[in-house]
């Protein structure tokens, strides 16, 4: 099979391709990533010899074209994803999210190859604090931020590709993942790499913002279910029932890093901060038989911190950088 992984030089996307290469040795992969400041080739160091990097944007519609047109099977997870900098400036999020979506799928509408959409639950907008609800397929969009707004609107040009044109697609909505080789700008990595250099976690606000955590190779081992057994036109949500609030996070952290539990600063909340998110992943569970690895969350954050302890060399050049922009704003 040949794959064509967009977006595979970033968090999930390089953590897919080692997954993809060490279980399936009949899958010849390459990766089409623009190596934005999120993308870093090194990521995909230790598979370098057995996968094919293109240095490019998937809104280069000739390079998509000639890409698709030689692959079986497209997973596009290649995305401008980070909140806070679509509050700043949107504009890269709706030419990546939106127009580099639009034109992958006339790419595969016209060599009628497979594509599997990776989004996220971040489309449903937010649950209250004591609500007991959570998302389903069928939950109606309302997504809070420019980065939830453009990814809702992927999302519905996928679904309308697939209805209009009979493209052969598959869409997944996940919760917030956590693992190696994700961008120190998030929330996770962040307390991570300042614990590492002795300062203390920052948490927004109150620290009571819920989230779904999920380890990465578990996104990775169900986008795999789906693309063996999903039905194509459907929408699948992937969550692994991991909710904690901020709050809880970093006191796992301290605990994990040997320190006192109240020994972290509060910064001012981002504006529009989603209060809690929740995804029901029956349908992912029942129909496709997918059970995730990772259950206690514990354990996975203990691994993740091990790994950006052994990887500093990997994290150390964008430490300042991203800690003077959020400087800048006070976080
Ligand atoms: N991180 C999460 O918790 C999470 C949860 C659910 C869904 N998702 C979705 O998963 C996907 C991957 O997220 P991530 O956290 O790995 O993001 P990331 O920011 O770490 O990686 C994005 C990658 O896309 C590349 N890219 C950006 N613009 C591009 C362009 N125009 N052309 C080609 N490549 C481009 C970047 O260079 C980078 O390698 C995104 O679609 C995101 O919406 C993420």
């Amino acid at each position: 099979m040949r794959l064509l992984v967009t977006g595979g030089a970033g968090f999930i996307g390089s953590n897919f391709v080692h997954q993809t290469v060490r279980e399936r040795p009949d899958v010849r992969v390459t990766v089409l990533d623009a190596l934005t400041y999120a993308g870093d080739r090194t990521s995909l160091a230790p598979v370098a010899d057995a996968i094919t990097l293109v240095e490019g944007s998937i809104t280069d519609a000739p390079l998509v074209d000639r890409l698709v047109g030689e692959s079986d099977l497209v997973v596009h997870f290649a995305a401008e994803s980070h909140n806070d900098n679509s509050l700043n400036d949107p504009s890269p999020f709706v030419q990546t999210n939106v127009v580099g979506t639009f034109t992958l799928l006339e790419a595969v509408r016209k060599h009628g190859t497979r594509f599997h959409h990776i989004s996220t639950d971040e489309v449903y907008g937010d649950l209250e604090l004591d609500d007991p609800a959570k998302f389903t397929a069928s939950t109606p969009y309302n997504p809070s931020s420019p980065y939830s707004s453009t990814k809702a609107g992927s999302d519905l040009l996928v679904r309308a590709w697939a209805r209009s044109f009979g493209v052969q697609a598959t869409i997944s909505n996940c919760s917030n993942n956590y693992g190696p080789y994700q961008h120190i700008e998030k929330f996770i990595p962040r307390q991570i790499t300042n614990l590492i250099d002795g300062v203390r976690p920052k948490l927004y606000g109150a620290g009571l913002n819920v989230r779904d955590w999920i380890h990465v190779e578990d996104h990775n081992a169900a986008v795999w279910s789906i693309i063996d057994k999903g039905r194509p036109g459907e929408t699948y949500l992937i969550g692994a029932d991991g909710e904690k609030n901020n709050l809880e996070v970093v006191r796992t952290l301290l605990e994990i890093f040997g320190r006192d539990a109240a020994d972290f600063d509060h910064v001012t909340d981002r504006p529009g901060h989603d209060l809690r998110y929740a995804i029901d992943a029956s349908t992912l569970r029942d129909e496709l038989g997918w059970t995730p690895r990772y259950t206690d969350f514990r354990d996975g954050l203990e691994a993740t911190v091990a790994w950006y302890r052994e990887n500093e060399a990997w994290w150390r050049p964008a430490k300042a950088a991203t800690e003077a922009k959020y400087a800048a704003v006070g976080q």
